[in-house]
């Protein structure tokens, strides 16, 4: 028998130790040589903590506000497909789990589960996070999934912008990777390509694949398309940020989609803060991405992130133990936060600020200006 992991570490320890080696080579697998995947997590740790001591902060708490309501954490999990691959909980799972910790759920297009059925199982929950429902866009079939995400509850859309092709997933590939019988993108509907095979000298990419891609009209479109607030995933650029701000998006999820889709992408932690310096002012800027650690999540929010999501460790603690590991996992991180906020003198979110980080290969110089006190 197995124990019960005390870390995110150990959770994916053991995760791996459960999983179909092929079903590990696509949740783990990065895109290329895994440089952005490593590079995540590696920007986390490279920044240093620089604490402030002596402060009151008893009654803090890790409530935040995004969108204008309130939510007990800065946390949500991330979009990712096919969940039922990792526990017959899958998607239903993972977002009670999610809400009994006060943590946001963003469900994939690509869920396993039908986006109905996984609303009505946390909508009414009192003590959630966030429930969103991301998409890729899909043509005119955008539509359908948009009416029916409003329908059942969500309150925002998150439209996936970095992965207009799938990534190089050589890691994927040579594993043999393909859905077992009974894990299927439920939501979207079967859909026949009856284009005529390319001809010579067309390209799979460019005359294939990417004449379905999204442009900036197309996120005007869906912003016109609905009420429900639109966030763009998978912005790295400041300019970028703005466009997205101008093309009617509501906030951005700084992101490279956990090193899956461009290698050699730089890690979200060193690009975050030129993100929220464009547009932070008017608008969230959530990022993901490596994060596995409360201190991970304390540094993005110095950063200037509104919120964090958490893509993979949820993913390790639904392979472990269905709702409860993604449950404990979740609990651990709020807990790491809350830790890591009181030893930094902060009693709640807003006393965060890039004051309290370092350069650890600099000679220890705080990143931003120490309030005078
Ligand atoms: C993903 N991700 C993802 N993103 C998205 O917008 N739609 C999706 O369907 C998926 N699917 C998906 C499946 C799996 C197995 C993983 C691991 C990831 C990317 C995800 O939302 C997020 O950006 C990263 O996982 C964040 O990085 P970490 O926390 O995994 O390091
Ligand atoms: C992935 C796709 C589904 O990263 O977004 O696997």
């Amino acid at each position: 028998m197995s124990t019960t992991p005390a870390t995110l570490a150990a959770y994916e320890r053991q995760a791996r130790e459960r999983m179909e080696p092929s079903h590990w080579a696509y949740v783990q697998g990065a895109a290329g040589d895994g440089i952005t995947l490593a590079r995540n997590s590696q920007a986390w740790q490279d920044i240093g903590l620089r604490p402030r001591v002596l402060r009151s902060v008893a009654g803090g708490h890790t409530r935040t506000t995004l969108l204008g309501q309130t939510w007990p954490t800065p946390l949500l999990v991330a979009p990712m497909a096919y969940q039922r691959l990792a526990h017959p909980h899958g998607e239903s799972g993972m977002a009670m789990a999610a809400a009994a910790q006060g943590t946001g759920m963003v469900l994939s297009a690509l869920a396993s589960e039908t986006l109905e059925a996984v609303a009505h199982r946390v909508r009414h929950e009192s003590g959630r996070g966030p429930l969103w429902f991301q998409l890729y866009w899909q043509g005119e079939r955008t539509h359908t999934l948009v009416r029916r995400a409003k329908d059942s509850g969500y309150e925002a859309l998150v439209l996936t912008v970095d992965a207009p092709l799938q990534g190089v997933r050589d890691a994927q590939r040579e594993a043999g990777f393909h859905l077992p019988a009974g894990v299927a993108a439920v939501n979207l509907a079967p859909h026949q390509d009856d284009r005529p095979a390319l001809a010579d000298g067309e390209s799979a990419v460019f005359d294939r694949h990417m004449t379905d891609a999204p442009t900036w009209a197309d996120v005007r479109a869906l912003c016109a398309m609905t009420h429900l607030p639109v966030l763009l995933k998978g912005i790295t650029h400041p300019n970028d940020a703005r466009l997205a701000l101008q093309h009617g998006a509501a906030g951005v999820i700084v992101s490279n989609h956990g090193g899956r889709v461009l290698d050699t992408m730089p890690a979200t932690a060193t690009v975050l803060h030129d993100v929220v310096q464009a547009i932070g002012d008017t608008a969230p800027v959530l990022v993901d991405g490596g994060i596995r650690r409360g201190s991970d999540v304390f540094k993005a929010l110095a950063l200037g992130a509104s919120a964090v999501l958490i893509g993979r460790p949820a993913w390790h603690g639904l392979t472990c133990a269905g709702a409860q590991g993604v449950a404990h996992v979740l609990r651990l991180l709020r807990d790491e936060l809350e830790a890591t906020m009181a030893l930094c003198g902060c009693a709640t979110l807003a006393d965060i600020g890039l004051h309290h980080l370092t350069h650890l290969h600099q000679r220890a110089t705080t990143l931003g200006e120490s309030p005078s006190e």
